[in-house]
């Protein structure tokens, strides 16, 4: 599907963004391994987290979804049944790279596969880590998908992560709770850290020693009623649209504040940006809070401060459309951001490719960019390599740039976001989901 957008209108209103992605996975992943029933409201309908609960199903989990809501009934940490067939994690290397611990943690064999773009992507990251605890996994080579997994009777270890990645982290923490002993991974870059959060909501246990963390093996999770926040990643595109389109103000209510997935706020309001934060509550462990953010020419007017080392990290999902408002700004440098390059797309080189055929200047280095500010963008055909930040990204261009601009493969939004294009036209014509 094309969709095409223009620049003209401002967004006013609210935008209720879905349940946030990775919180969505490990809420369903941990219920499926805890005894008795867990309610997971608000559970994002992102087709990557659809893909987990499928295969959950495919492992015998008992799982019905009604509204936005997941009932989830788990029978322990023995409870999942050898699949009849391949798993299929579609897009997601979430589903992919944290099911496999799980699966390492298994006495049956089971085959992870994905689509062509997970496909691609390097699972060498978390094969090396599940096979040092004992677990026999095969893959084609390179470490490429499907992986064939045989596990049981794993081995705790002590891991230092080699690459800064919260699916990396998880993986080894969720094989953890099938090892012989407390299984302790080091992380140098601090990641997201929701698998910790959740792991101890489910009643397991969890120490933090500096950079170590290390898991207690074979708890007793038990089933809980959860409700997700709305997704930050998501909520990112809606903000950088209201501060570049002139007249606009947006509300996202309830959105994920995590001390890590926050690093979005932070930065942009160092940047001088107006995003504010209200009613900031918790609960099981994550922050959460309204974002109100308005369109900004005062912020424009600088560059962006450079995104590089552990900010990098922290904005990793965040960076495609930070470029697009850096191209905006006075101009953004990107470093120690080479892991962009192998995620559903390559987003580096993506990125630099679709903001030039909209008439930007961007020169490309092999672990980032340095985007030229305050250029005069202007409609173009974008090849979104169906990669949802990519699509969504350049959405938000387009409302910068003059005449129309041309989104390839954009039904492709749904990965994260579904119904984002609709939510984006609810907004600029004024009749955002409640009144601000
Ligand atoms: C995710 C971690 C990040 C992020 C991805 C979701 C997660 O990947 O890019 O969208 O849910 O743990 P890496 O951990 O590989 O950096």
């Amino acid at each position: 599907m094309i969709q095409s957008v223009r620049s003209g209108a401002p967004l006013i209103g609210a935008v209720q963004c879905p349940g946030d992605k990775s919180i969505s996975h490990r809420y369903a992943m941990l219920a499926a391994l805890a005894q008795g029933e867990s309610e997971l409201l608000n559970f994002a309908g992102s087709l990557d987290c659809r893909s987990t609960l499928r295969c959950l199903r495919a492992l015998g989990v008992d799982l019905r979804t009604r509204d936005n809501s997941v009932f989830i009934t788990g029978n322990g940490l023995d409870g999942l049944k050898a699949p009849s067939g391949d798993l299929d994690a579609g897009n997601s290397g979430t589903t992919m790279r944290l099911l496999s611990g799980i699966l390492a943690g298994q006495r049956f064999e089971t085959t992870i596969a994905g689509d062509a773009s997970l496909s691609r992507r390097p699972m060498s990251r978390i094969i090396e880590p599940l096979r040092l605890m004992g677990a026999h996994i095969d893959s084609l080579e390179g470490g490429m998908p499907p992986l064939r997994i045989r596990g049981g009777n794993l081995r705790a270890i002590r891991y230092s992560l080699p690459v800064a990645s919260a699916q990396v982290k998880s993986c080894v923490l969720l094989a953890g709770l099938f090892a012989d002993g407390p299984t302790a991974v080091e992380e140098r870059v601090a990641t997201r850290d929701h698998t910790e959060i959740a792991v101890v909501q489910f009643g397991g246990k969890l120490r933090r020693r500096e950079k170590w963390i290390e898991i207690e093996p074979r708890p007793d999770l038990r089933a809980r009623r959860l409700v997700i926040p709305g997704d930050l990643s998501g909520a990112a595109f809606f903000i950088v649209a209201a501060v570049l389109a002139p007249g606009s103000e947006v509300l996202l209510p309830g959105v994920g504040l995590n001390r890590q997935r926050r690093t979005l706020v932070d930065y942009l309001q160092s940047a001088g940006v107006r995003v504010e934060v209200e009613n900031q509550t918790e609960h099981a462990g994550e922050a959460r809070g309204d974002l109100r953010a308005h369109h900004d020419p005062a912020a424009l007017g600088a560059s962006l401060p450079p995104v590089a080392g552990e900010l990098a990290a922290a904005l990793i999902d965040e960076i495609p459309v930070l470029a697009v408002l850096g191209s905006q700004a006075g101009g953004l440098v990107i470093r120690d951001a080479r892991e962009l390059r192998i995620k559903e797309s390559d987003r580096i080189a993506v990125v630099a490719a679709n903001l030039r055929a909209m008439g930007a200047e961007v020169e490309e280095f092999p672990d980032g960019m340095n985007i030229v500010g305050r250029q005069r963008l202007h409609g173009a055909t974008i090849e979104s390599h169906g990669d949802h930040r990519i699509a969504m990204s350049f959405a938000v261009a387009a409302l910068a740039a003059s005449g129309e601009t041309r989104i390839d493969q954009a039904e492709c939004v749904d990965v994260s976001f579904p119904g984002f294009f609709d939510a984006l036209a609810r907004l600029r014509s004024n009749l955002g989901t409640r009144s601000i």
